[in-house]
């Protein structure tokens, strides 16, 4: 049953009728929210969202959760969108608020659901509802909605449904409406895509009808305050310290970097930790759609691009930055992700003094990046040979590092690959360090390979040598078989 039927019947069946929503556009309201509905809907969703409560679930509490909700926004009202107030101040101002009307109700509600309604009631006020223990879950790398009813997590890697939902659409949107109306944009039928980001970085794409089917659909990548370090992808076992030093030693010669990998497999994290092995004292030029990579260096400037406004001007893409950031003396350029035309710029870059610069391309195998590459730098549109592009391509890019996120949940670098030159028409390619998917599997599906030298010594070994790096040959010393266990 839903829980709107199962509210109606609680209020006919003798209970104290919650009182009328507040006006659309209320206080309660975030600025473009459907309607004054969503509020009521929100309290109620909220306490859906609680797993631990959702076996033991009380139509009265319910209902009390929606009074006590209604009767806050319409006497806290302004306060609520004060930006003089601080986050800290609003908090605690919700919370006296929350007691008092709770003294109120002379409700017989225990210690716990009295702790529990003020939480579901304060995520709803100030955060995002049903989502936001979510949002506070550091272990949530993604939070993924698919209409009211269905909300997918990322967790370690793995993804699975989660037992929170929304109340209805209306409630849905409104959330939506919030979080893009904090940045500023609007989402409604004429625009029914946008991104946006929440206060704390975490990256937002919201769809709507017409164009969903399900209600609206809402992805979250959260944030991560501290992004992770070399050290963390030598811990879960993405790279090991061998070939860490291998790809440091790239960075600091200055090679240029193909980061290759699909959607969530790691890319932005591993360009992040290459771009953290770019010496104190270069001039760093990063350019993204949305400022995700996060450099410690000091001398960096960050450049991000526009979509278009409303009215379809104003657009600056990440082509047109990339060309602007030549002109700003870069001694690195770090494009977050080449999507389109601007993989050609990103090229002649690279073939133009501005090595050691670094990018991500989303493809599954490094030879499928030169083809993907090739595609791109064709978007420029400049009626380019294939000829012509590929040798650019084989004159600028030096290595492919290939991520993937395996079966068992975890990323791994499945292949470092030297671009080497051309072989008549072809783009020649030698892998370095292989990932070996021969090891198999554990009795828990884990995968047991680890990343391996393939014995083979790049070429660009003489480049990083003019560079005073060394590469000695236990790097590149292909290990014998690990010892099998028992024996
Ligand atoms: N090597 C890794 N091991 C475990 N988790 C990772 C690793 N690399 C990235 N992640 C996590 O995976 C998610 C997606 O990473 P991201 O770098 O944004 O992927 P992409 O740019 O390929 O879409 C993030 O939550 C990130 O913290
Ligand atoms: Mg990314």
């Amino acid at each position: 049953m839903s829980l709107y039927k199962r509210l109606h019947e609680v209020q006919n069946s003798g209970t104290p009728a919650a009182p009328p929503p507040p006006a659309a556009g209320g206080a309660g309201a975030a600025p473009g929210a459907p309607s004054g509905r969503g509020g009521l809907a929100a309290a109620a969703a909220a306490a859906q969202a609680r797993t631990g409560i959702a076996g033991r679930r009380d139509p009265v509490l319910d209902e009390l959760r929606q009074r006590i909700h209604h009767s806050l926004i319409e006497e806290l009202g302004p306060i609520l969108y004060d930006s003089r107030l601080s986050e800290e101040e609003l908090r605690r101002k919700v919370h006296e608020a929350l007691q008092t009307a709770l003294a109120q109700e002379r409700a017989p509600l225990s210690a716990a659901d009295k702790a529990q309604l003020i939480q579901d009631v304060s995520d709803d006020i100030l955060g995002y509802g049903p989502i936001d223990p979510l949002l506070r879950d550091d272990d949530v790398s993604e939070i993924m909605v698919n209409g009211p009813d269905q909300v997918y997590v990322e967790r370690g890697g793995k993804i699975q449904k989660d037992p929170v939902t929304f109340v209805d659409e209306a409630h849905l949107r409104r959330i939506i409406d919030k979080i893009v109306g904090q940045v500023g944009r609007r989402i409604d039928e004429s625009t029914p895509m946008c991104d946006a980001r929440l206060p704390d970085g975490s990256r937002v794409n919201a769809v709507i009808p017409p164009l969903t089917i399900g209600g609206p659909y809402l992805t979250i990548r959260k944030f991560k305050a501290d992004p992770l370090g070399i050290d963390d992808l030598i811990r879960f076992g993405t790279l090991d310290a061998n070939a860490a030093r291998f790809l440091q030693a790239c960075v600091v010669g200055r090679l240029n970097i193909i980061v290759s990998g699909g959607t969530g497999t790691g890319k932005t994290t591993t360009l992040n930790v290459l771009s953290s092995f770019i010496p104190e004292g270069e001039r760093i030029v990063t350019i993204e759609d949305a400022k995700e990579l996060q450099l410690h260096q000091d001398h960096v400037l960050c450049l991000e691009s526009r979509p278009p406004n409303i009215e379809g001007r104003g657009q600056v893409t990440i082509r047109d930055l990339v060309k602007n950031a030549l002109r700003m003396r870069p001694d690195r350029i770090v494009v977050g992700e080449c999507r389109a035309g601007e993989a050609l710029d990103m090229l002649q870059a690279m073939n133009t003094g501005h090595d050691g610069s670094l990018t991500t391309v989303h493809a599954n195998t490094p030879r499928d990046t030169l083809s993907r590459l090739e595609t791109l730098t064709l978007m420029a549109g400049f009626d380019l040979p294939v000829r012509a592009i590929r040798e650019q391509m084989a004159s600028a890019v030096d290595l492919i590092i290939q991520i993937a996120r395996l079966r068992d949940g975890s990323r791994r670098v499945t292949h470092i690959t030297e671009v080497q030159g051309m072989e008549g028409d072809v783009i020649t390619l030698q892998d370095i360090f292989l990932f070996d998917f021969s090891a198999g599997v554990d009795d828990q599906g884990r995968y047991r390979g680890t990343l391996k030298p393939t014995g083979i010594r790049p070429k660009f070994a003489e480049k990083l040598l003019t560079e005073g790096i060394r590469l000695g040959p236990e790097v590149f010393q292909a290990q014998p078989p690990a010892p099998v266990a028992g024996r």
